[in-house]
């Protein structure tokens, strides 16, 4: 019992060890003003690197997205699964200077404001409640399939060396309103896209967000076997 207390605490000791040296090299990067690239998730079995490196920062440089990343983010959006294959999905793009930009950004909660103007792209994405095809019911996998969309969007814009950083904090009243968003429609997110930026911009209170290890509950707490929260060996 003491040797598995004492091995414990040393498997602890390790773990701080190793995340303090990579939030080192870290910082040190950014001091050495080399772009940040990845914020490596800490995956226990291996996944696709442009899973693995995707993370939401919220310091963006000031560079513009190319247009030609812009069309494939939203090309990848499109060919998305989706229920009955409605594609209940839309999005109102607003650039850094115009006024969509602008008002996309006024509906967002002070805490998102504090970052969110670095980004050079902000994306309101909205879903269709009713179905088309039976426009009297609602279609239950509207914010579902939107949301597979924004994941497609994310790593289309991932494999472009673009970060993508999501909101639900924003005013959604405000946003239908401003944008004349139909009745039968939901606004649902903002979204930030940008090239990655120096984390010394931030605000003091984000900035230890932006050096901080990225947290995921283990694999048992989410895969399970015949019953929920019965486990499953694979992932044990
Ligand atoms: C639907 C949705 C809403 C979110 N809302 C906010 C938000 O309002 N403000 C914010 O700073 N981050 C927001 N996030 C970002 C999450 O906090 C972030 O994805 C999560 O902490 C995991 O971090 P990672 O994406 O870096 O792995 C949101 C993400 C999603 C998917």
């Amino acid at each position: 019992m003491l040797f598995n207390f004492v091995s414990n605490q040393i498997n602890q000791i390790k773990k701080c060890a190793v995340t303090s040296i990579k939030t080192f090299e870290r910082e040190q990067t950014f001091s050495n003003k080399i772009s940040m690239k990845t914020k490596p998730a800490l995956t226990k079995f291996e996944i696709h690197p442009l899973l693995k490196e995707r993370w939401s920062p919220r310091a963006f440089s000031d560079q513009m997205i190319e247009t030609e990343k812009l069309q494939r983010m939203f090309e990848a959006a499109r060919w998305a699964p989706s229920s009955s294959n409605e594609q209940p999905w839309s999005f109102i793009v607003g650039r850094k200077g115009d006024s969509v930009y602008a008002n996309i950004f006024s509906t967002l909660v002070e805490f998102n404001q504090l970052w969110a103007a670095s980004a050079p792209v902000l994306i309101l994405a909205i879903a269709r409640k009713s179905s088309i095809k039976n426009p009297e019911k609602e279609n239950h996998s509207a914010r579902y399939d939107l949301g597979q969309a924004i994941a497609y969007l994310t790593f289309q814009a991932a494999a472009d060396g673009l970060f993508v950083h999501q909101m639900g904090g924003f005013d959604l009243k405000k946003a239908a309103e401003l944008f004349n968003v139909p009745e039968n429609h939901l606004v649902v997110t903002v979204t930030a896209v940008g090239y990655i930026g120096d984390p010394e911009i931030l605000h003091p209170n984000l900035k230890p967000m932006e050096y901080a290890e990225r947290l995921r509950k283990p694999l048992t707490e989410q895969v399970f076997g015949t019953k929920f929260g019965e486990s499953i060996d694979f992932v044990e």
